[in-house]
């Protein structure tokens, strides 16, 4: 009775660290920041426990703390006075999220993503402008090549007031070579674009829609966002922003979609991110509040599985807590 091969020679505490595979730091991760021009004190986000919503003149402050935790990188998210069906407090230059990111690259030394799309800033919620009678006729759909414009200059107003990277969530055909362009042409070389390439149509957004107020008042985002059956399509997908220019290829979600992660990291030599969303989020405080989940190390090994099936960054609202212990 004497196996040949004891893989648990390798997993004593001594060697564990030695052999191990994959790590998770603090420098991995990217904290959503949430920016409300419609409140002039924090409000939290009720399906995101320990997230809130800051006023603009609060975002310096709310950036610093993410910091102190050792993440370096925020991706900020807008909630504007007013919406319209073309969504103009997207790309307006005293837009929330523009004068929030005035003032965090003035004040600070955070790494500033900006995310690009519309459905926070239309009435309707959807993603682009929208036929006429979308309302009524659920065949119809956000129009793709008038949307283009708007994300491109959404990201060219973004990169005017100091953004590091933009990221395009809109799922619009095309639209990483219309801002790569944009960008270009305004003189915004440097600004480094994350696309979210790979965007399923999931039930796990749940919770950021009400906490981003971007819930599509009719319909769904079907006809934009991809099929969560599809697995093959998904490579079409990051090929294509990949040759329109995108630096970093994103899968969301991101726990669901392991395979996806893969996939991609196996494919192409871009970094990989994955965003692990607010569904995600939520099931485990949900669970953990229950007594039934232990908060971190679920949390903890949900960042590691991703980082382990190939991502290099991940878009977390575990970001603070976790890199607090890492
Ligand atoms: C905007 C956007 C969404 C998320 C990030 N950017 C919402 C959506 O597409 O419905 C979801 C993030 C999350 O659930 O954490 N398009």
């Amino acid at each position: 009775m004497h196996p040949t091969d004891r893989p648990r020679r390798l997993r004593t505490d001594g060697v564990r660290p030695l052999v191990s595979e994959t790590s998770l730091s603090a420098s991995d991760l990217v904290a959503p920041v949430f920016v409300d021009a419609t409140t002039d004190e924090r409000v939290p986000i009720e399906t995101m426990p320990g997230h809130e919503r800051v006023p603009v003149d609060q975002a310096v402050a709310r950036v610093e703390e993410v910091r102190e935790t050792g993440v370096e990188a925020v991706i900020l998210f807008g909630i504007p006075e007013s919406k319209d069906p073309e969504g103009t407090r997207a790309y307006a230059e005293d837009g929330v999220v523009q004068r929030t990111i005035r003032r965090i690259s003035a004040e600070t030394d955070a790494y500033v993503i900006g995310d690009v799309c519309l459905c926070e800033y239309t009435d309707h919620g959807h993603c682009g402008v929208i036929e006429e009678s979308a309302e009524t006729d659920p065949t119809l759909t956000v129009k793709n090549d008038e949307t283009l414009e708007l994300l491109a200059e959404t990201a060219v107003s973004q990169a005017d007031a100091g953004a590091d990277m933009v990221a395009p969530s809109a799922m619009t055909d095309g639209q990483v070579r219309a801002i790569r362009e944009a960008l270009d042409a305004a003189g915004h070389e440097e600004v480094a674009l994350m696309s979210y390439a790979v965007k399923y149509e999931s039930a796990f957004y749940g919770p950021f829609r009400d906490a981003a107020d971007g819930a599509p008042a009719f319909g769904d985002r079907r006809h934009y966002q991809m099929d969560p059956a599809n697995r093959r399509e998904a490579l079409r997908e990051a090929r294509i922003d990949a040759e329109e220019g995108a630096d970093v290829l994103m899968v969301k979600p991101g726990l669901p979609y392991l395979d996806i992660v893969g996939d991609l990291r196996r494919e192409f030599d871009h970094p990989i991110a994955a965003y692990n969303v607010s569904g995600e989020y939520a099931m485990i405080h949900a669970a953990a509040e229950k007594g039934w989940l232990d908060l971190e190390a679920t949390a903890h090994e949900s960042l590691l599985s991703l980082k382990r099936a190939g991502a290099n960054l991940i878009i977390t609202y575990f970001a603070e807590d976790l890199a607090e212990r890492l």
